[in-house]
């Protein structure tokens, strides 16, 4: 059955844009998540926390059907994007041009600088006039932070640039098609400080525009970049709630625990 969307209320600012219900997961025999229900508020950033192994990559990539693309693993659930059903309403590949992905290691193609931004809206037959492709390359660029530091080189390879310079291209090549939702693995984990506190403030800049979800192990990054925080314990959900909340007052034992640094 899938419900309708929820009406959106007046009193409430944030909106739902993906409505996850009991999402389980396989790989082969061993279940990873167990029946998780998550819902993802337009214009927030929610952060995924828990200690490694207890699922956070395995659910964000629920959210944009990557879970098929690895031999033996089995979703069942429903998650609803705006209130349509992922797996039957919409075609993966349209699916994800919306709900756009950044990995934890930079992987930009072994192409230049520019055709690694211009990719994705030449396969999405977004553009088609050479100049509509500048135009998009140097925007989506620029929203990454990246415009100033590359317009000199854009026919470079990407795979030279600095590990936060090639992430904030990734980053670039994911709104490059204007997606609606960027979901981060550990965007910042080969980062060093420096380059992770440019793309923590790019993210902040980004959720005007964007429903951003990111997986994270540091907890200070978690504080400082999302508004809704989700703890994961053994594939389960043990907790979520505004961010300041899950940080000063978490209700349940096993997140005060991971939170104190008791465990994880
Ligand atoms: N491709 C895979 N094949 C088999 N098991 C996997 C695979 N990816 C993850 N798992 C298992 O699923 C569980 C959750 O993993 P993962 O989602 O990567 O956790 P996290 O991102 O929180 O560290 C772990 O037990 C892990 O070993
Ligand atoms: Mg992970």
């Amino acid at each position: 059955m899938t419900p309708e969307p929820a009406p959106h209320s007046q009193t409430v600012a944030s909106r739902a844009k993906i409505v996850a219900e009991d999402v389980e997961v396989f790989y082969g025999e061993k279940r990873a998540i167990n029946r998780v229900s998550l819902t993802i508020n337009e214009n927030e950033v929610t952060a995924l926390i828990g200690p490694s192994g207890c699922g956070k990559s395995t659910f964000l990539r629920c959210l944009n059907r990557m879970n098929e693309t690895i031999p033996d693993c089995r979703v069942t659930g429903s998650v609803l994007l705006d209130g349509e059903d992922i797996h039957t309403a919409l075609d993966a590949v349209q699916l994800r041009a919306r709900i756009g992905m950044v990995f934890q290691k930079p992987n930009p193609f072994p192409k230049s600088i520019y055709d690694n931004v211009a990719f994705g809206p030449r396969i999405h037959g977004l553009v088609e006039h050479p100049d509509d492709v500048d135009e998009v390359v140097y925007r989506s660029l620029k929203r990454a932070g990246l415009y100033e530091e590359v317009k000199d080189r854009l026919q470079e390879p990407g795979t030279g640039l600095s590990g936060g310079q090639q992430q904030r291209l990734c980053i670039a090549r994911a709104i490059a098609v204007d997606p609606e939702v960027i979901l981060m693995d550990e965007p910042c984990s080969a980062l060093d400080p420096i380059a992770t506190a440019r793309i923590e403030e790019l993210i902040e800049e980004l959720r005007d525009e964007y429903s951003i979800v990111i997986v994270t192990h540091s907890m200070q990054q978690a504080a400082r970049v999302s508004q809704r925080t989700a703890f994961f314990h053994l594939g389960d959900v043990i907790e979520v709630g505004c961010t300041e909340d899950i940080f000063t007052s978490p209700r349940e034992k096993l997140t005060q625990g991971y939170i104190t640094g008791r465990f994880g």
